[in-house]
């Protein structure tokens, strides 16, 4: 009875879905969408045993991962090769004549997000994987449920793997931009970068406020289903409830059509919803692609048209200079904003001054501005002709725009050589919040350098004093109060960190974020790091001469120690976290040492293993020793443990206990 009523409840609301979503033509009103959907959702949790696989309710997204699993494609995921003009279509189309007399080819907008693989069985969807690198991508299931254009249940019991495009619509690109840009995160580029990230996100639950859409437009195998033509697989694709590019998706059986069709959908290019960076073009007839088959790499019977890159006239409006980490200087053009594929832009790098010089760029010049590689804006040259008066040439500066030093000279390069130049600070202040750092949300670039600028923060301690300034930047262009209270919420967040992010955050020379987690690991505490000697500090695995040399030299400095004792009077964790921590009897106040190669860990993940069960890795054998773990090729410390009589176990014995627990 509640069953069969869940059943129907699913049916309801996954055809509603489709309605609304993919046929962009709703049925039932938004009220009585919400009340079956809460209906659902409320026998779903009452009787969580007869929740299905197929639910809507899977679509807010589920538990946040760890990581993705990787996946294999059953057969490989290729693309095709990209062709760029005329000329290339025609000889492609040549090439395809030498086989196939009288080719009939599909043509169909090329999709600008990334490809992903859905597989079915019994015609409920059961895995999704990204591309990856063609033969194994990653899991991304959870995610790929909350996108509305996948159907959860399709309209055929059948198993199927079917491949599309995971994209971004222009209008949810321009939503979630600006949704970032008042919380002062950067940006997305384009939208392919938004669906690229929002899909790779561990927590399903941010895909799920992200908005993709799913296109579908080709089955691995069409022979299963009696498919003669990549059309009739797209008509089926349709059948089942994809959503399919029907309205742009054509054939042509000569050159002539082809090119007046590929003009045809260019045209149409900036009034479509989503982005498109071309037109790819696929021999229809199956047989005929079998016999066209392929080259080590890519499908013979297909091809991607790219559209040239855009270029677009705007002015240039200033030169400015700036300092990076390292104090190169870089001139960079800014320019009145302009869209160019996709994306709003306002500035672009000039390199360095013989870039300058060559394009003979002058402030005032009408300027053509492309995408490099096609998320980099360029300027791609001036417009002389439109030089109507003259305008002053570039000049390189000769002192530091920050701090005024004497800029010197390496190769093309020119760089600022004071060590305290403000510009520096700024970098510091940068990466401090950055996402592996101390991850301080809603700071973008420009926020750090503006309140560096105001005089708010000067050192990573004043982060935690920004809310004594809450009125003033409450009145500042693009804060809100919201953003605001997020601002500093993430603030007060960040001095929970374990030990790794602070000291990863501080910019210590060659302490990564790798080696920051060894150190905390190792040594629990800040107060025992920095009374860590050098000898003690290259004793450790994975830590050398350099690493340890600049950990001790920093921590020798005085006004780094000011720094840390600062960040203590503000609260600031420096103690190492460690949420693995379980104890287990097998390995808890345990001593062991670690010999030979291990094949299946590193000695690095070993050593957390044990010490996440409450043991410790020592370097060296001693009677104290409670057993040795022997790896590949073992050294002295296995003969040593033989002969004071230590329990040895080999890396499958040691994996098998770790396994126990
Ligand atoms: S067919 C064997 N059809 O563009 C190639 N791809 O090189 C199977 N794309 O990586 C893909 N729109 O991500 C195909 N209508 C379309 C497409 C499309 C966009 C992407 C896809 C692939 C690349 C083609």
């Amino acid at each position: 009875m509640i069953e069969a009523r869940m059943d129907e409840l699913i049916k309801i609301i996954n055809q509603a879905s489709y309605e609304y979503y993919v046929l962009d033509n709703p049925t039932i009103t938004d009220q009585e969408y919400d009340d079956y959907y809460m209906e659902l959702l409320a026998l779903e949790k009452k009787y969580p045993e007869l929740k299905r696989e197929d639910s809507p309710t899977n679509r807010v997204g589920g538990n946040a991962l760890d990581k993705f699993e990787k996946v294999t494609h059953e057969k490989p995921m290729l693309s095709f090769d990209d062709i760029f003009n005329e000329e290339e279509i025609i000889s492609f189309d040549e090439r395809i004549r030498k086989v196939i007399p009288n080719p009939v080819y599909t043509l169909e907008p090329k999709m600008d997000g990334l490809s992903g693989s859905l597989i079915y069985e019994k015609g409920v969807l059961v895995r999704a994987a990204t591309r990856g690198d063609g033969v194994t991508g990653e899991n991304i299931t959870l995610n790929v449920k909350t996108i509305k254009t996948v159907p959860l249940r399709l309209t055929k019991d059948i198993d199927i793997e079917v491949r599309g495009e995971i994209y971004m619509s222009k209008d949810s690109f321009e939503k979630a931009n600006l949704e970032r840009e008042a919380l002062g995160e950067a940006p997305f580029a384009n939208p392919r970068n938004a669906a690229a990230g929002s899909v790779r996100q561990l927590d399903s639950k941010i895909t799920a406020k992200r908005k993709l859409d799913f296109m579908a437009y080709f089955i691995p195998n069409p022979e299963d289903y009696g498919l003669k033509t990549q059309s009739e697989s797209l008509l089926f694709l349709k059948e089942l409830g994809f959503l399919t590019n029907d309205k742009l998706n054509t054939t042509a059986s000569s050159i002539s059509e082809m090119i007046k069709k590929i003009n045809n959908i260019h045209e149409k290019r900036k009034s479509l919803p989503f982005a498109i960076d071309g037109v790819v073009i696929k021999v229809d007839n199956l047989k005929d692609e079998e016999k066209l088959g392929y080259t080590t790499r890519v499908p013979r019977w297909g091809i991607a048209y790219k559209f040239p890159a855009e270029e677009v006239l705007t002015t240039l409006k200033e030169i400015k200079f700036t300092v990076g980490r390292t104090g190169k200087i870089t001139p960079n053009a800014l320019f009145s904003p302009v869209h160019v594929d996709g994306s709003l832009v306002s500035k672009a790098t000039l390199h360095n001054e013989d870039y300058c010089l060559e394009k003979d760029i002058r402030v005032g010049d009408i300027i053509v501005v492309r995408k490099a590689g096609d998320v980099i804006p360029e300027v791609a040259r001036v417009k002389f002709e439109r030089r109507t008066k003259e305008l002053p040439p570039f000049k390189m500066i000769t002192n530091c725009p920050m701090c005024n030093t004497l800029l010197v000279k390496k190769d093309a390069n020119y760089f600022c050589p004071n060590d305290h130049c403000p510009a520096r600070h700024i970098e510091n202040l940068i990466h401090y919040v950055s996402r592996d750092a101390m991850n301080i949300e809603g700071f973008g670039d420009n926020i750090v350098e503006d309140f560096y600028n105001m005089g708010y923060i000067k050192t990573p301690a004043d982060f935690y004093h920004l809310d004594k300034y809450k009125d003033e930047l409450m009145n500042l262009e693009g804060f809100g109060e919201r953003s605001i209270i997020k601002l500093l919420a993430s603030i007060e967040n960040s001095k929970k960190n374990s030990l790794e992010r602070l000291l990863f955050a501080l910019g210590i020379r060659h302490v990564g974020a790798k080696t920051a987690k060894i150190l905390a690991r190792n040594y629990k505490n800040i107060d025992n790091l920095m009374q860590a000697t050098y000898e003690e500090l290259s004793n450790i695995n994975d830590i050398g001469d350099i690493i340890a040399k600049s950990v001790t030299n920093y921590f020798h400095d005085k006004n780094n120690l000011n720094l840390i004792n600062k960040l203590k009077d503000n609260k600031i964790n420096m103690e190492y976290i460690n949420n693995n921590y379980h104890e287990s009897e097998e390995f808890a106040g345990k001593t062991f040492v670690l010999t030979g190669t291990l094949l299946n860990t590193t000695r690095e993940e070993a050593t957390t293993i044990i010490e996440n069960l409450g043991g410790k890795v020592s370097g060296s054998v001693s009677s104290k020793t409670s057993a040795v773990i022997v790896g590949e090729n073992p050294g002295s410390k296995y003969t040593k443990a033989l002969s004071l009589n230590i329990p040895i176990w080999n890396e499958e014995a040691f994996l098998q206990k770790v396994n126990n627990e």
